[in-house]
């Protein structure tokens, strides 16, 4: 075991642990922030998305010994700024009654926000491709991309 220091949603964390272990279990069974899904553990669904800097990655492929404590790690429980469900994008979720089981639905909505942070005026286009690699086996992906629009145009507004 080693230890480690990790800032996730903006406080400091230590955690022990072997040095392949995916951040999804650190941030899960370590940490105790429920909200990252466990799909599919191979990189190809989506659900374990969290930020690494601001960049959407799949924390099931991410070992803890790649992550620096100066690396800022955000989950969906960080996203907004108090314990309110305020972000404009999760705003923008319950506005369009975007989910409808909700297993994939975190990870949906660390995509939509680090879309919307680097293209902040998407067309559906750019949407799906963005998106593509989040799966959602309830087929809601017409509701996503009305909401990251709807997002997108709440953040022009401010
Ligand atoms: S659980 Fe990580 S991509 Fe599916
Ligand atoms: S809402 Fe059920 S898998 Fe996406």
């Amino acid at each position: 075991m080693t230890k480690y220091t990790l800032t996730i949603n903006g406080k400091k964390t230590q955690v022990e642990a072997e040095p392949d272990t995916p951040m999804l279990w650190v941030i899960r069974d370590y940490v105790g922030l429920k909200g990252t899904k466990f799909g599919c553990g191979m990189g190809l669904c989506g659900a374990c998305t969290i930020h690494l800097d601001g960049q959407a990655i799949r924390s099931c492929q991410t070992p803890i010994s790649s992550v620096k404590a100066t690396n800022k790690i955000t989950t969906i429980e960080g996203i907004s700024a108090g314990i309110n469900i305020d972000h404009v994008v999760q705003k923008a979720w319950i506005e369009e009654q975007v989910p409808q089981c909700g297993y994939c639905q975190s990870g949906q909505i660390m995509s939509a926000v680090a879309l919307l942070k680097s293209n902040p005026n998407p067309t559906d286009d750019d949407i799906d491709t963005f998106m593509s690699g989040n799966i959602c086996r309830c087929g809601t992906y017409v509701r996503i991309r009305k909401a990251i629009h709807s997002a997108a145009s709440e953040m022009k507004k401010k």
